[in-house]
């Protein structure tokens, strides 16, 4: 290990940013966009570096990405991978994730064509892979943990419990979700995340004539529902937006479906 690496492994945030880079890297094969793109999610966005210091991905193989963009999970965990096998991994955080396989949805297939692009080799060698498809129709197959980052609420209401259900059955015994959604009564803060949204994903090509969001209490009741032991961590620190993180437990011994 080097002098640098140790620096970075005895502090996190040292850490997060080189591993911000290291997971950009492979857009640059992807174009320019595509490139400042990572850089910037990946390193503005506390999700990816939350997911790792919390731990919530440890131990799980098989991992679904449903809205998964240009692929920015998929390399944030094969880039973490790496990182820990070469012995570089904050003391402070859980083990680092070991997927065997990160598979991402996504509606847009320019963002699939710049994951595919970016991430190549990883694809070739089985360890991710990218499907065009709509989440309301697609096959999630089966899963241990399933990451949806910000994508329900494109969808109404019906739908989007319709892929919750069926995230549900996706998943085996003991598996998670890990669901980041918009507080509807979240006052200004859910007001501008809604407003830069909406204003992105039509830049983005979407055809959108509205957002469909509910309050954290709402979505805490419907996976409930649904057999899932739900646990509500706030995602947005260092941002203007009022996003919560559900993480939303399927029973390691199921009683009923
Ligand atoms: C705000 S972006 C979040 C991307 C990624 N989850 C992240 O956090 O970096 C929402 C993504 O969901 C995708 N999306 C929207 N509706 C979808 C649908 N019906 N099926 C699959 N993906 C969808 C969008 O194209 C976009 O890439």
């Amino acid at each position: 290990m080097t002098d640098d690496n140790n620096k970075n492994s005895a502090d996190p945030k040292a850490f997060a940013r080189q591993l911000v880079l290291r997971a950009a890297e492979p857009y640059r094969q992807a174009g320019s966009y595509a490139w400042h793109f990572a850089k910037g999610k990946l390193g503005g966005d506390p999700a990816f570096a939350g997911l790792l210091a919390r731990g919530l991905l440890t131990g799980r193989r098989r991992i679904l990405d449903i809205g998964c963009g240009q692929g920015l999970l998929s390399s944030w965990l094969l880039a973490a991978q790496a990182s820990a096998s070469q012995g570089s991994w904050p003391a402070a955080w859980p083990a680092a994730p070991q997927p065997e396989h990160v598979r991402g949805v996504e509606l847009m297939q320019h963002d699939v064509d710049r994951a595919d692009r970016a991430l190549r080799e990883a694809v070739a060698a089985g360890r991710a892979s990218f499907a065009c498809a709509d989440m309301c129709k697609a096959d999630f197959g089966q899963a241990d943990a399933v990451v949806i980052l910000d994508v329900l609420h494109y969808v109404p209401i019906a739908a989007q419990d319709d892929v919750l259900r069926r995230v549900r059955t996706a998943l085996a015994p003991g598996g998670v979700l890990l669901l980041r959604i918009g507080d509807a009564a979240g006052g200004l803060p859910f007001k501008i995340s809604n407003w830069v949204d909406f204003v992105v994903t039509t830049l983005r090509g979407h055809r959108l004539t509205q957002l469909y969001c509910r309050p954290l209490a709402e979505w805490q009741r419907v996976l409930t529902g649904m057999g899932f032991a739900v646990q509500a961590q706030p995602m947005s620190e260092g941002t203007p937006f009022a996003n919560v993180l559900l993480v939303a437990r399927v029973p390691e011994r199921q009683t009923s479906d």
